[in-house]
């Protein structure tokens, strides 16, 4: 089955309307980060580095006389739940396998548990690997939301990404045979 690429990704609209509203940077950035870190705690590479790009793709703005209202964000945000849904239909789209969608919607409705009642969650390995790559890549006050990058050097991180990406696929499945 033909696996989605990251450059696929990149160039649907919706991605570019709702992960550019989030930060392309920061996206990316936490998607280099999974890929770390899935070899780290030995899952697929695949599903770990497209929940991390698509993480924060469920992002409304706050806005409040024309300025951003952090209060108001706090208190109604709901970006993963918004971002697990709207991932899962982009994935789908594109022809992303439904089992791997639903892998990778599940990874970012839990990438935070800031929308949810006080509680400890059992995370899964994969959903864990999500988490941690969006800790790695946070600035204090929502700063890594602002970074940018161009359309031209995230086309090329992204397609490294890719290369990179069937690269530590086959070491995956390799190692999944001999244990
Ligand atoms: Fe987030
Ligand atoms: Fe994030």
């Amino acid at each position: 089955m033909h696996r989605v690429t990251f450059v696929e990704l990149f160039n649907h609209h919706i991605t570019q309307k709702y992960v550019k509203r989030s930060g392309m940077a920061h996206a990316i950035a936490c998607a280099y980060h999974a890929l770390q870190l899935a070899k780290q705690y030995g899952v697929d590479p695949d599903l770990a580095t497209k929940a991390a790009f698509l993480h924060d793709i469920g992002h409304y703005t706050w806005y409040r006389n024309g300025s951003w209202d952090y209060d108001l964000y706090k208190e109604n945000d709901i970006h993963a739940i918004k971002g697990a849904e709207r991932a899962h239909k982009l994935l789908i789209r594109l022809g992303e396998h439904p089992k791997k969608a639903k892998e990778i919607a599940l990874a970012i409705l839990l990438h935070t548990d800031s929308y949810l009642p006080d509680g400890k969650l059992e995370l899964s390995p994969l959903q864990k690997v999500v988490a941690l790559a969006d800790e790695a890549d946070e600035e204090p006050k929502g700063r890594h939301h602002y970074r940018t990058i161009s359309d031209e050097k995230a086309l090329e991180a992204l397609h490294r990404l890719d290369q990179l990406i069937v690269k530590a696929l086959q070491e995956h499945d390799l190692y999944q045979k001999t244990v």
